[in-house]
């Protein structure tokens, strides 16, 4: 609109804050759909594995991937992994990451879990970055257990305890992930960890049909997850009743990358109209803490549209972890967390490979980050000539 209408509006807008964008573009926050981001011990030794063929069940029966974390984390203090978090969550934010999803996972007993859990609390309240709580503690079948009994230790013993702790401020997860795969958790337990975790008032996101077929759209579509990660192995069956009951799939481009394996349908999930979404996956296997690299790699490896990826890690991100209502888009009532962008076209974003032209930062209309060399633009009026609008 012209000064004058937005004078009437507003008021006089001569004494609030303008910030001259002329040039430049604003899109949304940028939302990742998937991350692990409470770890310590880093698996670099691996990712050498891996480059030499290794694949990643054959590191993680050899008590590497999942285990090595374990071990890790079982032994580090809750502030220990509070100040390993924190720059990780910065190096999001200067990526444009505004909203994440993070889970546990690498405790695989009660108090390890909730420990986990407790970082990503603290983290939620004092950084900028929202981050919605998943409970992982069926990541793995912990070492001298077996699914079974471990699975009905996840319901006996830690959902229990996971209500408790939300319920005492401690915590504040809102759904449950298994992983649901071939000589991890299978069907069975699979359906018994994520049955309990609706019983006792969670939502539901999980890892499925990653590394084999496990049917998990389809279960997914029974249960009435929110969400079903990874993908890779979607059978046509899960696409038409994910689509059917509105299970959004998070893809994972950087997890198929990195482990060389093949990529989930994107396009084939699209036209069987399943919301899809996008998300870094970050975690010690798959180290990427940057959006617009995702946003990349889906769309060349994945074949999305570059329209397709802004809206997978924006609004349908947002989607897969319930908050659609206020992120996700710019929009009257939503949060004010966008992104100013150093280009003529908000594709440079995903254009610019390694080098996304991020001027800055905004979280609820407040400005979070900003380029060290981008000299701010703000005047205290706004321009005499008329703003036009594209
Ligand atoms: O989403 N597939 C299982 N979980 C993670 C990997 C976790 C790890 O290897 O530490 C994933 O890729
Ligand atoms: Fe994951």
């Amino acid at each position: 609109g012209t000064t004058s209408d937005l004078e009437s509006r507003y008021g006089n807008v001569a004494f609030q804050k303008v910030l001259d964008a002329t040039g430049m573009c604003i899109i949304p926050g940028l939302v990742d759909g998937h991350t692990h981001p409470v770890w310590c011990g880093d698996r670099v030794h691996e990712f050498a594995m891996k480059l030499a063929g290794a694949t990643y069940l054959e590191v993680h029966k050899m008590g590497g991937g999942i285990g090595f974390t374990v071990e890790h984390i079982r032994r580090a203090s809750e502030e220990e992994l509070y100040t390993l978090l924190i720059p990780r969550l910065d190096a999001m934010l200067r990526h444009g990451t505004t909203l994440i999803e993070a889970k546990s996972g690498y405790g695989l007993e009660t108090e390890a879990e909730l420990k986990m859990l407790r970082v990503l609390h603290r983290a939620s309240i004092t950084h900028p970055i929202d981050i919605v709580s998943n409970f992982l503690g069926a990541h793995s079948v912990p070492k001298g257990s077996d699914a079974a009994s471990y699975a009905k230790l996840v319901c006996d013993e830690q959902i229990p305890a996971v209500v408790a702790s939300n319920a005492r401020n401690e915590t504040s997860v809102e759904f449950v992930d298994v992983f649901h795969e071939k000589g991890v958790f299978e069907g069975v337990e699979t359906r018994q960890i994520l049955q309990a975790a609706k019983e006792a008032g969670f939502l539901l996101n999980f890892h499925g049909d990653e590394l084999h077929p496990m049917e998990s759209g389809v279960l997914a579509a029974e249960l009435q997850a929110t969400a079903v990660s990874h993908c890779e192995h979607v059978s046509e069956e899960g696409m038409r009743q994910m689509a059917a009951a509105n299970v959004a799939a998070v893809l994972l481009p950087t997890t198929a990358y990195m482990l060389r394996i093949a990529y989930p349908p994107a396009q084939a999930l699209i036209a069987h109209q399943v919301p899809v979404a996008l998300g870094s996956d970050f975690n010690p296997n798959a180290h990427c803490l940057s959006l617009p690299m995702v946003m990349h790699l889906s769309c060349v490896n994945m074949h999305l549209t570059m329209e397709e990826a802004l809206v997978a890690a924006t609004l349908n991100a947002a989607a897969s972890m319930n908050r659609a209502e206020k992120h996700g888009s710019l929009e009257v009532g939503k949060c004010g967390d966008f992104l100013v962008l150093d280009a003529t076209h908000w594709k440079h974003l995903i254009y610019a490979l390694g080098d996304e032209p991020i001027r800055s930062v905004w979280k609820s209309g407040q400005c979070v980050y900003q380029r060290p060399d981008a000299v701010p633009v703000l005047r205290s009026a706004l321009p005499t000539s008329p703003i036009t609008s594209q």
